[in-house]
């Protein structure tokens, strides 16, 4: 499989690409940064680093986007840390982005090779509208588009109807959602509901290895926020469930296909994403459905990613 990863690195970021970068049938194409959990220089370098402690510094990794189409950057340093990986320092990577900005590098890719391409997208949606304002035939030129994003019936995250990537540029989204790409999205409907616990994260200790001891320091820092916030130890594992679910679909076992909206306005709800959940929803609407995914087998998604690290 072919992937280009856009992504806001981020710990469950490198959580995806310790995933990815395990699985002998993926090909990493490239990785696109944007802002989102940190700005977009620290999430590049972010990315840089990780590919490199994750064995691939071959990977072309290209800057995105600095902020949405419509608003400023915020970032999410109580979760991911001031350094975007937990405060865990990693060496300064030896590669640099490439001369390309994310979106001319996705564009690139997916004219050269039609069809090939599927897209795991972690971050806001910026770089994804930018291609397609570059190529709008972008949809027809790739593959899958899986898209750890959005609260359909579960609560948002970062307001009490919005999820972090979606309202972090909901105009991006709305133009990504809208745009007849293959889509899947992988919502806080399911992530929050698959929660590394205790006894998942301590196994990790027995694991040994660079791999596996850097990931569990970066998960630290990142299970302490959720323990805070939740009262119990355990976190969501946004990023990589929606890595697994591109590569083994199989690992969704109940999705719906649906036309998903984002509020743009709303004094409350912008961002919020909005599915047409209605059985007799209105036949004539045009906006092409997206599969949201309903249910993931969480048992064999945490061996995979345990697996990942060994
Ligand atoms: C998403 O927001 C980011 O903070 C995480 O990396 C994840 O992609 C969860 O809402
Ligand atoms: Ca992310």
């Amino acid at each position: 499989m072919r992937i280009y990863v856009d992504c806001d690195p981020g710990i469950d970021d490198a959580l995806a690409l310790a995933y990815l970068t395990a699985r002998p049938e993926v090909e990493l194409v490239g990785v696109g940064s944007v802002f989102g959990n940190n700005d977009a220089a620290t999430t590049t370098g972010n990315a840089l680093r990780l590919l490199e402690l994750y064995g691939r510094p071959e990977v072309p990794v290209a800057r995105g986007a600095g902020r949405g189409l419509a608003q400023p950057a915020r970032s999410a340093k109580a979760v991911h840390g001031e350094n975007g990986l937990g405060e865990v320092e990693l060496p300064e990577p030896a590669a640099a982005p490439t001369d390309h900005s994310a979106a001319e590098l996705l564009v690139r890719g997916a004219r050269s090779t039609p069809g090939e391409i599927d897209v795991l997208a972690l971050g806001p949606l910026t770089n994804l509208a930018l291609a397609l304002s570059i190529e709008p035939e972008l949809p027809d030129l790739l593959g899958r588009v899986v898209i750890m994003g959005g609260a359909v019936r579960a609560p948002g995250n970062i307001t009490p109807w919005a999820e972090a990537n979606v309202a972090a540029d909901p105009e991006a989204a709305e133009a990504v959602l809208g745009a007849g790409f293959d889509a899947t999205l992988v919502a806080l409907d399911v992530t929050m509901r698959t929660v590394a616990t205790d006894t998942w994260l301590d196994g990790l200790a027995g694991i040994g290895g660079r791999r596996a001891e850097t990931t569990a320091e970066f998960l630290r820092f990142y299970t302490d926020w959720y323990t805070r916030v939740f009262g119990v130890r355990q976190c969501a594992m946004h990023d990589p469930l929606a890595a697994a679910v591109l590569l083994t679909p199989e690992l969704a076992t109940a999705t719906e296909e649906v036309p998903v909206r984002v509020e743009l306005q709303g004094a409350h709800t912008r961002g919020q994403t909005i599915a047409d959940l209605r059985p007799n929803r209105d036949t004539a609407d045009l906006r092409p459905p997206v599969t949201l995914v309903r249910d993931v087998d969480g048992e064999a998604f945490f061996k995979r990613m345990a697996d990942a690290l060994r």
